[in-house]
């Protein structure tokens, strides 16, 4: 019975700060074209609002409708979604919204149970285009929502373990206004974001205080509790740049890896560190490299950490006397390749080295 009553008193402290002291503004908050719903939330899957918020409206500029990104050239939207990471995301953003234009004649499913179905829309996203656009009671849960849960209702179940997220799921769904399904997604999500936050959540004149568990017991900084830490693997790139006549060799990455579809110059990955004189004499450098060239520049070490992955290497600029024999790549002006997208490990470099400035 009290816990019961709880719910309740959490929900409707958390609609009050919402009504009153919710000052987060947004560019999609209040939206509720579907298709603007689901760019907002895809794009925000695994990016900052701040960071996001200006993605948004350029694909919003360029793409007014779903019709017109799905008849955009695919690697004009990849070049937008530049920077953004994750670029699975931007694969199933491309495919979604062929299937909505050309298959469902340009309607966006309205029921949880289509919109899931949808690539790259899993629960959570379901939940915020189903609430946000059709008003459907379905709950969002994802980290900022059981962080929230996990601290005020004082539940110590590993967020990241099955039976913890099904009790997580379930409360967070009891504790939805199924009269007012998108302010309350809305409340929550912002409140995790902006009160309840990862480190250093402003506790002291937080309206839900009161009944907080966490606050109660001094256990904010050890709630959530998390089961898993993740193990990331390393690994080493090195790309070289080869020069010929001004043009630079350039691939697009297919196989089943990061960074899949965006471009990038010759690579040779090695299982540890190796200084690049070692790199220039491997079998694997002289089978591709078989003529004279000259090395023009060694960069730096780069580094970028990926959620599983931590990524260091450099690049190796060369300026070839002859033409190479190499399957899989192009040789492209440096006028073309300006226009590619790549990783943002490859970008940091050719901000850095102005290689593609015109000279
Ligand atoms: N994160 C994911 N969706 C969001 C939204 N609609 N508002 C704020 N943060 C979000
Ligand atoms: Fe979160 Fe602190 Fe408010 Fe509790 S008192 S809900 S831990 S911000």
């Amino acid at each position: 019975m009290k816990i019961i009553v709880l719910n309740r008193v959490f929900t409707n402290d958390l609609l009050l700060w919402h009504l009153k002291e919710n000052k987060r503004q947004m560019p999609w908050k209040g939206e509720k074209n579907p298709y603007k719903i689901w760019l907002s939330e895809i794009i925000l899957q695994q990016t900052r609002v701040e960071q996001g918020w200006q993605y948004y409206q350029k694909f919003v500029k360029h793409y007014p409708t779903i019709l017109m990104l799905a008849n955009a050239k695919e690697d004009e939207v990849y070049k937008l979604w530049e920077g953004l990471g994750y670029y699975s995301r931007c694969r199933n953003l491309i495919a979604t919204a062929k299937y909505i234009a050309f298959e469902c004649y340009g309607i966006f499913p309205e029921r949880y149970e289509d919109i899931v179905k949808l690539k790259g829309v899993g629960p959570y996203t379901a939940a915020a285009i189903a609430s946000f656009a059709f008003n459907a009671p379905y709950a969002v849960v994802d980290g900022n929502v059981t962080r929230v849960l996990a601290r005020y209702f004082g539940i110590t179940k590993a967020i990241d373990s099955t039976e913890g997220k099904k009790i997580f799921a379930a409360l967070a769904q009891d504790l939805l206004d199924k009269t007012k399904p998108a302010l309350y997604n809305q409340a929550i999500m912002d409140f995790g974001a902006t009160v309840c936050k990862p480190l250093q959540p402003l506790c002291t004149g937080c309206l839900l205080q009161t009944n907080c568990k966490a606050f109660a017991k001094d256990k904010v900084k050890e709630w959530p509790v998390k089961e898993k830490k993740i193990l990331k693997t390393q690994r080493r790139f090195y790309f070289i740049i080869a020069e010929y006549k001004a043009a630079i060799y350039i691939t697009k990455r297919s196989a089943k890896d990061i960074w899949h579809n965006l471009h990038q110059f010759i690579l040779i990955e090695t299982n540890s560190k190796v200084p690049v004189s070692v790199l220039l004499t491997s079998k694997e450098f002289k089978n591709i490299f078989k003529e004279k060239y000259t090395v023009l520049d060694i960069s730096a070490f780069y580094k970028q950490q990926l959620t599983h992955q931590s990524i260091d290497g450099c690049f190796i600029h060369l300026k070839l006397h002859k033409k190479l024999d190499i399957k899989g790549y192009s040789l492209l002006s440096k006028k073309t390749v300006a226009q590619l997208a790549f990783p943002k490990f490859i970008n940091s470099y050719l901000h850095n080295s102005k290689l593609l400035l015109p000279s």
